[in-house]
């Protein structure tokens, strides 16, 4: 089987890429190479005679049908992906994350061999209430840029498959950890600054409760929908949660404990504008395929703080100019507000 998949450089991408290639599928890989992506996540697979490597946008609808019309899958991982910089620069997730997917959906909706299988996240459904878990027909309520535009590209992928009769595998997944997180992401940024003797700069009373799922898990749940994709038309959405929800302040803690750093590193700073207090997925249908999480988050926790130890020399070295300006420009204010915000 011949996969497309996109944005393989970045986070999930990378695992999604050698986990199919292990599988025995042929994969290309379409990455614009964003400041998100780090080609070393394949430095594993890249001399694979499996493995395809393209440099490109999946804005480029020319491109993206072209490598459409070789692919019996296509999965789209490719976005702008951190919700702070939507808040900076929204333009630009609305260009990746809706005018990308309306691209790819040119480019299958012209290649009826191919079936998409897109990825979009639990934030669509914006805050819930205590108790509530969202099921595949939630309605959607997002609170920023970034979410807006994945629950916007779910409704252009919502018109496709309405109007061409596409079957369309929807995605939607609680928060992803794992080791080859970008360091802005809330896990790898509290764990390599608690590895460095750092503050911990956490957003308001830190209550925000959030879903945390192993990439392993996802890898096995991907496999599971790749099993049997979907022949009717729609759009069909998959839940993907581990069902362990933590508030911010317990990882933090629990971050700093396997790093060997003192809690009091956890500084309390204002809060970021409209931000989500609670999000939870009801998964029991891809349960019902017979998928499970099989890591704790404990274990899942160790393993990732544990991978961001032993690749200090890497990222301790790595302070880019781009990603130096956006932590300060992101916590600088905050932090040196600290002192009065907490008094
Ligand atoms: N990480 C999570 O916790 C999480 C949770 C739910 C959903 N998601 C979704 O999963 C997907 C992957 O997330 P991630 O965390 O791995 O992202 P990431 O930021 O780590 O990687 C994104 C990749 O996409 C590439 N890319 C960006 N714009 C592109 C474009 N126009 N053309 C081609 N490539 C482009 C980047 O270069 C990068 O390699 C995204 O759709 C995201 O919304 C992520």
């Amino acid at each position: 089987m011949r996969a497309l998949v996109t944005g393989g450089c970045g986070f999930i991408g990378s695992h999604v890429v050698r986990s199919l290639i292990a599988s025995g599928w042929a994969v290309t890989n379409l990455d614009c190479l964003t400041y998100a992506s780090n080609p070393g996540n394949l430095a594993d697979v890249a001399g694979n005679p499996r493995y395809t490597f393209v440099h490109g946008d999946i804005c480029d609808f020319d491109l993206a049908r072209n490598l459409v019309d070789k692919a019996d899958v296509v999965l789209n991982f490719a976005a702008e992906t951190h919700v702070d910089r939507s808040l900076l620069d929204p333009l630009v997730f609305v260009r990746t994350d809706v005018e990308g997917v309306v691209s790819l959906l040119e480019a299958v909706r012209h290649a009826p061999q191919a079936r998409l299988v897109h990825m979009s996240t639990d934030e669509v459904f914006g805050s819930l209430p205590l108790g509530i878990e969202a099921a595949e027909d939630a309605p959607f309520a997002p609170t920023s840029p970034y979410s807006a535009s994945k629950a916007a590209a779910e409704l252009q992928i919502r018109a496709y498959a309405a109007t061409y009769g596409l079957p369309i595998t929807v995605l939607r997944c609680s928060n992803v950890y794992g080791p080859g997180q970008h360091l802005e992401k809330f896990i790898p940024l509290f764990t390599t600054r608690a590895l460095a003797g750092e503050e911990l700069p956490l957003y308001g009373d830190g209550r925000q409760e959030r879903e945390w799922l192993f990439v392993e898990d996802l890898l096995s749940a991907v496999g599971v929908v790749l099993a049997d994709l979907p022949v009717a038309p729609g759009a069909h959405a998959v839940h993907i949660g581990s069902g362990e929800r933590l508030p911010n302040i317990e990882v933090a803690g629990r971050i700093c404990d396997l790093a060997g750093a003192s809690r009091s590193l956890i500084r309390p700073v204002f809060d970021r504008p409209g931000h989500d207090r609670r999000y939870a997925l009801d998964c029991a249908n891809l349960r019902a395929r017979g998928w499970a999480p099989r890591v704790p988050f404990d274990e899942g926790l160790s393993r990732t703080v544990r991978w961001y130890a032993d690749q200090a020399a890497t990222w301790s070295h790595s302070a880019d100019n781009d990603f130096a300006a956006y932590l300060d420009r992101q916590y600088s204010a905050r932090l040196s507000a600290v002192e009065e915000f907490g008094s």
